[in-house]
């Protein structure tokens, strides 16, 4: 833990090595259930290290199994949190960037489903292209009353409902450089207020 973030955590909710693990496990997996190209879509900022983690896992096992399976990188801006409400989704992409989608088998990467807005949301969009399948990995899914009810085709972790950061998780834009997934606490919320 960095110095600048001690006093902000309450926990180490997973530590990166077992992030790392878990990565690895959903990058074998998805391996192989594929059956020909992806499109990996990062959903950022929150999904770039989930994302560029597991697109090198899928390269590894890839390799290994004597797969063919080659990846197109997209990345898509979402954006729904100021501090911790959520509110209407955001898309980054023109409407000839998402034609490209058409056909296609997408994989999108995320960080979180909290109350799953974002995703559904996404997901209603994405589908407007017509591409052939889409399919959702998100590295946590939050226990939470406000869930939409949303589960992602690929999860790394089921957490509880608290206000975790790291690993590309922030709080207003603070704690993507912390390499664990933690809790803020109370102080925290106040060292790094807007
Ligand atoms: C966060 C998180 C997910 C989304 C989940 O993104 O990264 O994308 O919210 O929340 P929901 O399930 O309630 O919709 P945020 O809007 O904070 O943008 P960021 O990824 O740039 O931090
Ligand atoms: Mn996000
Ligand atoms: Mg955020």
């Amino acid at each position: 833990i960095p110095d600048h973030y001690e006093a902000a955590l309450s926990s180490v909710l997973i530590p990166h090595g077992v992030i790392m693990d878990r990565v690895e496990k959903l990058a074998k997996l998805i391996v192989q259930e594929a059956t020909g190209p992806l499109v990996v879509c990062c959903v950022l900022k929150g999904g770039h290290q989930f994302f560029a983690d597991l697109v090198n896992y899928i390269k590894k096992h890839v390799t290994r199994g004597g797969k063919s399976v080659p990846l197109s990188l997209e990345f898509i801006k979402v954006k729904s949190y100021n501090g911790e409400t959520s509110g209407d989704v955001k898309l980054s992409l023109t409407d000839e960037e998402c034609r490209e989608f058409h056909g296609k088998n997408i994989l999108i990467v995320e960080d979180i489903i909290d109350t799953g807005k974002t995703m559904v949301q996404l997901l209603t969009k994405l589908r407007q292209y017509n591409p052939e399948s889409v399919k959702v990995a998100s590295l946590l899914i939050k226990k939470t009353p406000l869930s939409n009810g949303y589960i992602p085709d690929y999860v790394g972790f089921a957490i509880p409902n608290a206000f975790v950061v790291g690993y590309a998780l922030d709080y207003n834009e603070y704690f993507r450089d912390l390499d664990h997934i933690c809790v803020i606490n109370e102080h925290g919320k106040e060292m790094y207020a807007v």
